[in-house]
């Protein structure tokens, strides 16, 4: 990735990029007022100047010059740089450090490359020229622990199954953690995982067996905990209940929460955030084999409740499930946030942006509502309707898995039986971890979405300020 650099000196060799919107300076209005739209966020006019120096300008439409129109413009800036260019950007006298912040998670966001594919790294620079570099400082590093959460949960999203078995998963976890103080993991496998029998059943199919993982973060003085839960789905084929093969292609992303949720717990820690975190990722392959669980099985969960199994690729809820029913019994959270790709009725409710978000607590979901606009996610609320309980009766368990109903919300009735008397809410993020284009500071493939949001949402706790904003 290439570097960002804060400077208060520039020189004319190098590729000029100037921020055009509102408060324009005179000099530049000639120029824009000849260019229609030159000033819509994320659009960039080049001006080339053969046998110049700078031998090209481009502007920048910084639109309303809000933290998020600066991050459009930091995008578009980062696909028209060549790889080895070095760009200089000259900033506004009085520029906000949260549109500091939202250049810099754009140039970086929307410069990310898959690191397995990275055939040659970027030797390129962008400099950005202000009149006083050191008032910026914590903005940018900000931004660089945000970009780098959501390189990580790209990384491990667009990293094929065959590869991302949960052993695998589990040894990045460790490896990531291993570099940053004050994390400590866990690693359950085999006999340890007697308790979960969501987790079990739907990796029993797999050569490659479950894992259960748990990151604890615990500062000093932290009077909030706050639990993370993330899908970590290896590969979804359906199990028995096996998908159709259009539906299949995509489903090495059925991880994509819990990398939001690791990767926002590495992030805390890199920001040394004041709250107490616990973050839960149950991992497993729902593949086909003679040890899967087939439909009709009936699955004891954590908390020693039962779930006959009506289809397995209904499969998430039955490892968040564990999950959830872990937490409520053995660490007193005060609240619970999961994040899952657990439906595919998710984009057709809410399209292909927007993840869903299921909650009893009016707070929790201004608050992440909240969290979720600052740091660019869209998200929509979707209602915990009762309506939909009875579809999930069963005559031998208590209840079924894959019951009648719209899917979101049937989904979040079944998880809801395993919280516990804590605040909590459900992200169905299936539709925005994964994009088919690149759009704005979304790159083609993983999205790493959730992790901007978590990481806005606790920066936020506990007293804590919103670096940047
Ligand atoms: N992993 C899928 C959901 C999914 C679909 C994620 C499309 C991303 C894109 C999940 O395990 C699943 O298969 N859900 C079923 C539930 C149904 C069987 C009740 C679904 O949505 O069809
Ligand atoms: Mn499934
Ligand atoms: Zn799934």
């Amino acid at each position: 990735m290439f570097t960002i650099r804060l400077t208060d000196v520039s020189d004319d060799t190098h590729t000029r990029v100037l921020p055009v919107g509102p408060g324009l300076d005179p000099e530049m209005s000639a120029l824009v007022g000849a260019t229609e739209g030159a000033d819509t966020a994320g659009r960039i006019t080049v001006f080339p100047r053969p046998l110049r120096q700078p031998s090209r300008v481009l502007l920048a439409g910084v639109g309303a010059g809000d933290e998020a129109a600066w991050r459009a413009a930091g995008a578009a800036i980062v696909r028209e740089a060549g790889d080895d260019e070095t760009l200089e950007a000259l900033l506004p006298a009085d520029l906000a450090p949260a549109a500091l912040r939202g250049l810099a998670e754009g140039l970086w966001l929307g410069g990310y490359r898959y690191r397995d594919a990275v055939k040659a790294p970027r030797s390129g620079e962008v400099r950005l020229v202000l009149d006083d570099p050191s008032a910026y400082a914590e903005s940018l590093a900000a931004a660089r622990v945000t970009a780098e959460a959501t390189w990580l949960a790209r990384d491990l999203t667009n990293t094929p199954a065959s590869v991302k078995n949960p052993e695998w998963f589990a040894g990045q976890i460790v490896a990531e953690a291993a570099r940053r103080t004050g994390l400590t993991v866990t690693v359950r496998a085999g006999d340890e995982l007697e308790r979960f029998g969501g987790l079990r059943a739907v990796g029993g199919g797999s050569v490659s067996p479950p894992r259960f993982v748990e990151i604890s973060w615990q500062p000093p003085g932290a009077t909030t905990h706050v639990v993370l839960v993330g899908k970590g789905i290896t590969f979804d084929t359906g199990g028995i209940s096996i998908k159709p093969r259009d539906s299949m292609k995509l489903m090495k992303k059925d991880m994509g929460g819990a990398a939001a949720v690791v990767a926002a717990t590495l992030g805390a820690a890199d920001l040394n955030l004041p709250v107490r975190i616990t973050t839960l990722v149950p991992l497993a392959e729902n593949a086909i084999g003679g040890g899967a669980f087939r439909p009709g099985d009936v699955i004891t969960h954590y908390d020693g409740s039962t779930t006959e199994n009506t289809n397995s690729d209904a499969e998430g809820r039955l490892v968040l499930a564990d999950a959830l029913a872990y937490a409520a019994a053995e660490l007193s959270p005060d609240l619970v946030i999961d994040l899952a790709t657990l439906t595919g009725a998710n984009a057709v409710a809410l399209g292909k942006r927007t993840a869903a978000l299921i909650s009893p607590d009016e707070e929790l979901v201004t608050a992440l509502t909240a969290a979720g606009e600052a740091a660019g996610e869209q998200m929509w609320r979707l209602p915990l309707a009762d309506d939909y309980v009875e579809h999930q009766r069963s005559d031998i368990a208590d209840r079924i898995n894959a019951g009648a109903g719209p899917g979101v919300i049937t989904a979040a009735l079944f998880l809801r039986d395993f919280y516990g008397p804590v605040r909590w809410a459900h992200f169905d993020m299936s539709a925005p971890s994964w994009s088919e284009s690149a759009d704005g500071e979304l790159t083609k493939g993983a999205t790493g979405w959730g992790a901007r949001t978590l990481l806005r949402y606790l920066s936020a706790l506990d007293g804590g300020q919103q670096a940047g904003a």
